[in-house]
């Protein structure tokens, strides 16, 4: 039997019983024990589990850890300890914030004003620029008013889901998801509706299928392009085909653009409220510095919306936050306010490495690896690697197969059971070119020894 237990006891709350019965219960003390009561039948239940307090609530309980920061984490320890561990799992450039964003935010340090709280949706002098920057790089007009800076993306996507959905909302979710979306839509209630895609179609979801998973219940579409974890970019046609059909089943949009600088060859980033500018009103874009600017750890990110949303999403931020730091806006400030020269640089490393990662890849006999058109990911398919015998154990999973990559030849990846799709790796490629190539001829090598 499951619920939310309510504040006091006595008071009443859905609770689900086993079989997916739903009742409103009382939650009581009795002797020293915590029973559930229905009053309208009268029947106890003691039983199943809720005789004791849970220390932790239903709704944080069921939250696992970040798979992506737990890989990288489990592999920085086997480096400390002294392994030559090569990284493929990290979701940030791996170069230095540039040294004028740096010394804005040195400045800051020294000045009164940079020590105080700001107002709750941040900076207004950073806010007008996000709303210049945005206008400059996707030719989308808004005002400073619709911008909430947040503690990164991230937050921006906890707040926009907490601010639009109510419990049951549906979401659909293109499949391989960002490993912090279903958490942050289970966090605030909604419904994950996953929507699988694969290599065949380069990873990207189409208008028939999104059709086919919407019900009544569907309230928004989570976007994101460039993707991660497939680097899958939309051309634009396709992103105005959604659009258009979103527009027309009355769903809101979350678009995510955090990785609208990264895109290689003919690849273009294209924002749906662009193409499509009726959806505007019903839609969010969630965009920040970190991969931008290499500045994940200034924790500088935003949510662009109508008016009303943003608005109600700054209570929730005034009341979760305070304001993002100070000195970090100003950091923020001084990167969307100059030009994308740095960004510039890492595009053509990444590019390199892009390239150099996907043909490395696709000639480990049972891997597939479509190449990447935007972000720093590959998310080849290693199914042929299945059900085969390596080094004396025959892995059955992907998350085995990363586990034995571990272990056997000190590379660290993510399996795609962290984004929904078992049977792929994620390698982030922003890692320096000869670290790059050495991970990857350690893959090949072990893999060729599969039988
Ligand atoms: C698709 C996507 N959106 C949002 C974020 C959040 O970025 P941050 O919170 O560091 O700004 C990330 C980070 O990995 C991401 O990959």
């Amino acid at each position: 039997m499951y619920g939310v237990r309510p504040a006091r006891p006595n008071r009443t709350a859905p609770w689900l019983l086993p079989g997916g019965k739903c009742v409103v219960a009382s939650w009581l003390l009795r002797g020293g024990k915590c029973v559930v009561a229905a009053p309208a039948s009268s029947r106890v239940w003691d039983d199943v589990g809720m005789t004791d307090f849970k220390r932790v609530s239903a709704r944080v309980s069921g939250i696992t850890e970040s798979a992506t920061l737990a890989v990288d984490a489990a592999a920085k320890a086997m480096r400390a300890a002294g392994a030559p561990v090569i990284i493929f799992g990290a979701g940030e450039p791996d170069f230095p914030t540039p040294a004028h964003i740096v010394e804005a935010a040195r400045e800051a340090c020294g000045l009164r004003k940079y020590h105080g709280y700001t107002p709750a949706g941040g900076l207004p002098e950073l806010r007008e620029a996000v709303a210049a920057k945005t206008l400059r790089d996707s030719r989308y007009a808004v005002q400073a008013s619709q911008v909430l800076i947040t503690n990164g993306g991230k937050q921006a996507l906890y707040e926009t889901f907490a601010t639009l959905l109510d419990p049951g909302d549906e979401v659909l979710l293109p499949t391989p998801y960002w490993t912090t979306y279903p958490e942050s839509i289970r966090l605030a209630g909604g419904v994950p509706v996953e929507v699988l895609t694969d290599e065949s179609t380069g990873y990207l979801a189409s208008v028939d299928q999104l059709d086919a998973a919407c019900t009544d219940r569907t309230k928004l579409l989570v976007f994101v392009s460039p993707s991660n974890p497939t680097g899958a970019v939309y051309p634009p046609a396709q992103v105005e085909a959604i659009g258009r059909w979103a527009l027309e089943r009355g769903l809101w949009v979350v678009t995510d653009e955090i990785y609208e600088h990264l895109v290689y060859g003919d690849a273009v980033h294209s924002s749906m409220p662009v193409l499509v500018p009726e959806l505007a009103d019903r839609c969010v874009v969630v965009n920040g510095v970190a991969k931008t600017y290499a500045m994940t750890g200034w924790r500088v990110g935003w949510m662009i919306g109508p008016a009303d949303v943003v608005k109600a999403a700054t209570n929730l931020h005034s009341h979760a936050t305070s304001n993002v730091a100070n000195v970090s806006q100003a950091a923020a400030l001084a990167a969307v306010s100059g030009d994308l020269v740095a960004v510039g640089q890492m595009r053509a490393a990444f590019d390199r490495r892009r390239r150099t990662m996907t043909a490395m890849l696709s000639d480990i006999e049972g891997i597939t690896c479509p190449e990447p058109q935007g972000a720093f990911y590959c998310y080849p398919s290693v199914r042929g690697l299945l059900g085969r015998t390596l080094r004396g154990r025959v892995p059955s999973t992907s998350l085995e197969l990363a586990a034995i990559a571990l272990e056997e030849a000190e590379v660290a990846v993510v399996p795609g059971e962290a984004f929904g799709t078992p049977g792929y790796f994620r390698l982030s490629y922003a890692l320096g070119d000869d670290d790059l190539a050495e991970g990857v001829q350690r893959l090949a090598k072990l893999f060729a020894e599969a039988g």
